[in-house]
């Protein structure tokens, strides 16, 4: 009695197995995409370009700087806002959703290559700005130097970019 248990649970066990192995990429970026799995940067930079060019160049991205309004943390909340909307309406359900772990890479992806202009703003209006953004919020608080896609970015820029440094209030409206 006891070893038909034992066989049965082995066989369920290699099931399981094989059924991972065989779906291994899928349930990898699921779990990326639920936040379970941190992306890497370059998996990050990949996604940031994927679901940032579905309704505008990346150009809108690419010249977007402190003058031009708020950081992309609250860029990307924006986005999605918009999205969401966008969504709603007929012949636009192809637009790619952005899940809470997706906008946290995102944010870091545009922050890390293009500037981030947090410090610059008092952090309970850039709160006010997420909106209850649980997810980003999070984000919002954490250091830059905890912040593991944006610090492996930051040494790096994309061609026709040039890189914003931190808020400058005296640099601000000159030219
Ligand atoms: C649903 C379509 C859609 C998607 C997807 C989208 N955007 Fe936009 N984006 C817009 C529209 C529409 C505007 C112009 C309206 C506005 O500025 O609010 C815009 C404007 C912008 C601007 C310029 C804002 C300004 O004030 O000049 C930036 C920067 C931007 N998007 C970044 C992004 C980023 C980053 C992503 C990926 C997270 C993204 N967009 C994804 C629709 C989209």
């Amino acid at each position: 009695m006891k070893s038909k248990y034992l066989i049965l649970i082995s066989i369920v066990f290699l099931l399981i197995v094989v059924i991972s192995l065989a779906f291994k990429d899928k349930i990898l970026s699921a779990s990326k995409t639920r936040g379970y799995l941190e992306y890497t940067p370059d998996e990050a930079v990949s996604l940031a370009y994927a679901k940032c060019s579905s309704c505008h160049n990346i150009d809108k991205i690419t010249k977007y700087c402190f003058r031009c309004g708020p950081p992309f943390i609250v860029v990307v909340h924006n986005m999605k806002s918009l999205i969401d909307i966008e969504r709603a309406k007929p012949g636009k359900e192809y637009l790619p959703t952005i899940t809470d772990a997706e906008a946290v890479a995102i944010s870091q992806v545009w922050s890390g290559l293009i500037g981030n202009w947090e410090e610059g703003w008092r952090k309970e209006d850039l709160k006010k700005l997420l909106k209850g953004d649980e997810a980003l919020i999070k984000l919002l608080d954490t250091p830059f130097s905890q912040r593991k896609i944006e610090q492996a970015l930051m040494k790096k820029s994309i061609p026709g970019t040039h890189k914003e440094g931190t808020f400058n209030p005296e640099g601000a409206g000159s030219k």
